[in-house]
């Protein structure tokens, strides 16, 4: 009904503007008055914590992007090494783990069969579990060692949109608490890092404050066929999500590359006049990546692609290369996806709308995939 929506048109309306709230709820209570993280819920004990010497973490679809951008933040801050998988893949190709593995499966529902499959071959094998869900209560969750559960809210939309944005929070907590537990050279950065995190729910109501020209752009997209996606580093898993939502919610061909990879094959996609949509990094700390990206971006609009850039508030370099700019605030680069997926959610969103899609409820697709 109209009041279960909170007066929008379709729950995915409401659960991408209650993100700052559920940002703010999975941030609640877990990061203490010295910026210290404090998450009792891990019950996997600290010395069991400080012999870990690899992460692996499964996921599927939406669950296994927050996964991508967890690796980056992971081995960064606290030097394990990180493989992310398809939980659907994981399961069947005989993967080494042990009691110092930590797996970590990633779900909003807590039901999702793959992934439950792979944790329950995970802990077969003696490694331990922790579950990142949303679901209380959910299968996933009960069988893991652990959980850090996700204050989303319940997400009714087919599309994950919120779910992610708590995912990628409770992905940060747990490469923090990592990084506190284990002690790293990154000490300064972990601190300041916290305080983001603190502050950025803020920054993502920002966000959803200038939405209007996305969905312009998304309406006047309407009869395109393709929409391209590129990102680097921790933007690329930000593009394949961009796409993925394109995909489900607009039924349109959309696909996300890693920008690199363009000369390897995709930039012959290229057509006068797609609409390719980049994922700038912060031109910031690590410039060598931006220098990449803008040329990236000339590459392909030398080929006739329309380009839309997402890029962050004082970027002047890609200004004169975007058909289209879509500002973001400034934060710390592995964080940037809690502000940069935003507008991609809103543009699939608006995009399906435009061409008369069922928003909440995408043909062939079901909330829970509860079969393999
Ligand atoms: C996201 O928009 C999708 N509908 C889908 O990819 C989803 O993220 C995936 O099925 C995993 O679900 P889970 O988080 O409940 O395990």
């Amino acid at each position: 009904s109209a009041a279960e929506k909170g007066g929008y048109d379709y729950f995915m309306l409401k659960e991408i503007a209650e993100q700052p709230k559920a940002v703010a709820d999975t941030l609640l209570g877990r990061i203490d008055a010295a910026g210290s993280l404090t998450l009792d819920e891990v019950r996997i004990g600290a010395a069991e914590l400080r012999e870990v010497d690899k992460v692996v973490i499964v996921a599927c679809g939406t669950a296994f992007h927050a996964g991508l951008i967890a690796k980056y933040a992971i081995e960064h801050w606290t030097r394990i090494p990180c493989e992310v998988e398809l939980a659907s893949e994981f399961r069947y190709r005989d993967p080494i783990l042990d009691r110092q593995t930590l797996v970590v499966a990633i779900s909003q529902s807590g039901e999702t069969m793959d992934t439950l499959m792979a944790l329950r071959h995970a802990r077969e094998q003696g490694a331990r579990v922790l579950a990142i869900c949303n679901t209380n209560g959910s299968t996933i969750p009960r069988e893991s060692d652990a959980v850090l559960y996700t204050h989303a809210g319940p997400e009714v939309a087919v599309a994950s949109t919120k779910a992610f944005l708590t995912q990628l929070v409770a992905c940060y907590l747990v490469a923090l608490y990592l990084g506190q537990v284990r002690g790293t050279k990154w000490g300064d950065e972990i601190r300041d890092v916290v305080r983001e995190l603190s502050r950025i729910s803020r920054e993502v109501e920002r966000v959803l404050e200038t939405m209007e020209p996305v969905r312009e752009l998304a309406r006047s997209l309407a009869d395109k066929d393709t929409v391209l996606f590129l990102g680097r580093h921790v933007g690329y898993p930000v593009a394949l999500e961009g796409a993925l939502k394109l995909k489900e919610l607009a039924y349109m061909h959309a696909e996300g590359f890693a920008a690199g990879e363009l000369k390897h094959g995709p930039i012959a996609l290229i057509e006068e006049d797609m609409p390719v949509v980049v994922v700038a990094p912060s031109p910031r700390g690590r410039s060598v990546l931006h220098d990449k990206i803008v040329s990236n971006i000339q590459e392909i609009r030398a080929r006739g692609a329309r380009t839309i850039v997402v890029a962050e508030e004082g970027d002047e370099a890609v200004v004169p290369y975007a058909d289209h700019l879509i500002r973001i605030p400034v934060t710390p680069t592995l964080l940037q996806p809690l502000v940069s997926t935003v507008p991609l959610q809103v543009f699939a969103c608006e995009l399906a709308t435009a061409r008369g899609n069922e928003v909440d409820q995408p043909r062939n697709l079901a909330k829970s995939v509860t079969v393999e």
